[in-house]
């Protein structure tokens, strides 16, 4: 039985998987409105959004979850929300924690009050496979305690703990997901592979965090919106979802992917400083979206070469991303590997 949800709040969606799940929604559900709620941050973009337009079941509203005046107006609009909204960076959490918490943990707050005062249908957090930390051996179930070892998994484990207390005290019609390392079209290049690839499109080193061992399970963006898209409208309410590959690839095999695909020599990849508190390895026991009826259908070798190509043909997005603010980031983030 798939529940129909004629209105969506879809927050943070000028981001990275979140303008990925609108895409995806227009393409498959053409009839649903949407209303997207984005604070535009440096990570948040107008560009990933252009090619919607408003007033045809498509709206954008520039605001902060944090502002429970322009969410409440928002919420009594729609039947769900799904949130996306977040500080996402795992170095800039180490860098300005307190963001992470406000974003994170206050504004899905502030967004379960809204649902609940709504009476929504449903509330969908989009969580991490961070909130389990470091795995040394075995596949984390989605009844495993959350061990979160920086502040951007702990204010994800805050944010899904506050959303468990709306569900519990209050009735929210909670669903949560928890997906591995997403990559794709329209990521912002800080996070790791497309570093990689725009780092690898102008020469410059590929950094890699101590030896490149740590190991991640990468997931193709498009695979991750079928996933939410089905938890949304066909998973009993009050439930939680694991959404990865099971493939466990190094961040030096997805180097010497992506300088294969571009036919760019290996001697690019540099070793730098490690990530204080670096997780290893995650790893995710998928049987329970798996029985919901979903499975990734993208290989990480299709994937990457598609994600390759994508940055090599939109250039005018990202390139405008690297500069100012961003290279002060960069050089405050990677030093150089202490042995
Ligand atoms: P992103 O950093 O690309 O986008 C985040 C978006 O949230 C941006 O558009 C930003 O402007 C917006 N935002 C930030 N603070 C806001 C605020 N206070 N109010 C309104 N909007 C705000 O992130 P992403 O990689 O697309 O991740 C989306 C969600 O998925 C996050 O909740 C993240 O924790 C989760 N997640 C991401 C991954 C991944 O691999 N990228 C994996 C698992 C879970
Ligand atoms: O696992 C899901 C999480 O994946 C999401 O919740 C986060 O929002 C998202 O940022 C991502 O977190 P990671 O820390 O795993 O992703 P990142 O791309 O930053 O790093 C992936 C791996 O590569 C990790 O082991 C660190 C390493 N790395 C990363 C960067 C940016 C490098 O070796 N060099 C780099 O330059």
């Amino acid at each position: 039985m798939s529940r129909s949800l004629q209105r969506l709040l879809i927050a943070g969606a000028a981001g990275f998987i979140g303008s990925n799940f609108v895409r995806h929604l227009r393409r498959t559900r053409p009839e649903v409105e949407i209303t997207v709620l984005d604070k535009l941050t440096y990570a948040g973009n107008l560009a990933n959004l252009a090619e919607f337009d408003a007033g045809r079941g498509y709206r954008f509203v520039r605001g902060d979850i944090c502002d429970a005046q322009v969410v409440d107006s928002l919420a009594a609009e729609v039947d769900a929300i799904v949130n996306f909204a977040a500080e996402t960076h795992v170095d800039r959490s180490l860098m300005d924690p307190f963001a992470f918490i406000e974003t994170d943990v206050r504004g899905t707050a502030v967004l379960c009050e809204a649902a609940r005062k709504h009476g929504h249908e449903v509330f969908l957090l989009i969580s991490t496979d961070e909130v389990y930390g470091d795995v040394r051996e075995g596949r984390s179930k989605e009844n495993d305690p959350f061990r979160p070892r920086s502040p951007y998994s702990a204010s994800k484990a805050a944010a899904e703990h506050i959303a468990t207390a709306y569900s519990e005290s209050f009735g929210l019609p909670l669903l949560v997901t928890r997906s591995s390392n997403n990559y794709g079209s329209h990521q912002y290049p800080e996070k790791l592979v497309p570093v990689l690839i725009t780092n690898a499109i102008d020469g410059l080193p590929l950094p890699l965090y101590k030896d490149g061992s740590a190991v991640r399970d990468y997931l193709f963006v498009e695979d991750n919106c079928r996933a939410i898209d089905h938890v949304l409208h066909d998973a009993p309410i009050g439930s939680v979802y694991n959404v990865g590959t099971g493939v466990e690839t190094t961040g030096l095999n997805v180097a010497e992917a992506v300088l294969d695909i571009m036919g760019k020599p290996r001697s690019l990849i540099e070793f730098v400083a490690d990530r204080p508190g670096h997780d290893y390895r995650y790893a995710l026991d998928t049987s329970g979206i798996t029985e919901l009826g979903w499975e990734p259908q993208v290989t990480f070798a299709e994937g990457l070469e598609r994600t390759v190509r994508w940055y090599e043909e939109h250039e005018k997005w990202w390139r405008p991303l690297k500069s100012g603010e961003y290279w002060e980031y960069y050089r405050r983030n990677y030093r150089p590997l202490v042995s």
